[in-house]
């Protein structure tokens, strides 16, 4: 064979192997828009540094001096573009949740102390603007209505976000929803959260194949992530027979372990009855045996 050829092989095999020491670190939608309430002070940044010395700067070294700990994958200078173009929501979460090597700082640093990280990490990020944490503080308390429908011609389930204002309602833009199906044990998230469009609309792709109950029934939440809790709660809860009709007996239907009394398996209960048997035969041979015992003393005299 020709060598492009396995030269081609070997990078795919390079790109593949490295991939699976080191997937990628996907930051959800939803957490991306995170802010800080927070307004960044040089203050600020100066307390930061002092977290940023006592937890990042093994690996992460100083920034701007690019000695950061040699090890894979690399964890790089903070202080880099790379870094500095993603958004404060990205940042946040990747300081949060770690991946290994990192150490998610979920409950090592507070919320507060992780901005206050960022805040030092922004500092060395040119042209870097924050996002005002005012223009948050003036949606707070945005009061959203959500409704669902099942779109037949399209196939999918479209939530629709009012944003209930002074001027009246108005469809909410903008506003990221997560969509929920009820399962046996708990809710399970349907696809990735979706934005709303101009007009209010967020559209999820329904399965043709997920079954429902009998009549085919499904029960749906929708609701808003909110991940600065800047809004107030917003959740509809609806019924719709869009699934397929599954005639599944309930969990308690059939004979298990986890069921009542007279829905126990059969070996269950042939054991136990066994072993009451087995006991009582016993304590009977027992109070026998000792009545014999003063039937001989009496023999005796
Ligand atoms: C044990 C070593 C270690 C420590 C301690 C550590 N990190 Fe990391 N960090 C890494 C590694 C390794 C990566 C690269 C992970 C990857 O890309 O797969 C990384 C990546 C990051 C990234 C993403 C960089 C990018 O290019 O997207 C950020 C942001 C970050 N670290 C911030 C911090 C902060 C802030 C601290 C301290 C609070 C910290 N890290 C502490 C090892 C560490």
């Amino acid at each position: 064979m020709k060598r492009p050829f396995y030269i081609l092989l070997l990078i795919i095999s390079t790109v593949l192997q490295a991939e699976a020491q080191n997937p990628a670190w996907i930051v959800p939608d939803d957490q991306k828009g995170k802010i800080s309430l927070l307004k960044f002070t040089p203050d600020m940044a100066k307390q930061g540094e002092v977290i940023y010395m006592k937890n990042c700067q093994s690996c992460h070294g100083i920034p701007t001096k690019k000695n950061f700990a040699a090890i894979v994958p690399s964890p790089g200078d903070l202080s880099e573009p790379i870094v500095g173009n993603q958004k404060d929501g990205e940042l946040f979460y990747r300081i949060t949740t770690g991946k290994a090597p990192m150490p998610e700082f979920r409950n090592i640093l507070t919320e507060d102390e992780r901005w206050t990280v960022i805040s030092f990490l922004r500092s060395f990020h040119k042209g870097y603007v924050q996002p005002d944490p005012e223009k948050l503080a003036a949606s707070a308390g945005r009061r959203i209505k959500l409704s669902m429908v099942y779109d037949t011609a399209k196939r999918k389930i479209m939530v629709k976000a009012v944003e209930l204002t002074k001027e009246g309602p108005r469809p909410a833009q903008g506003a990221v929803i997560v969509l929920f199906v009820q399962r046996y044990f708990g809710n399970m998230q349907m696809a990735d959260p979706k934005t709303t469009s101009e007009s209010g609309y967020a559209g999820f792709e329904w399965p043709q194949d997920l079954p429902g109950d009998k009549a085919g029934r499904v029960i749906l939440s929708a609701k808003v992530s909110d991940p600065t809790g800047s809004m107030q709660e917003a959740v509809v809860r609806d019924t719709l027979s869009i699934g397929v009709p599954t005639d599944k007996p309930a969990l308690t239907d059939t004979r298990a372990m986890w069921s009542t009394r007279d829905k126990s398996p059969v070996w269950v209960i042939l054991t136990y009855t066994l072993a009451v048997i087995v006991v009582w035969y016993f304590i009977i041979y027992i109070i026998l045996s000792v009545l014999d015992i003063r039937k001989i003393k009496e023999l005796n005299l």
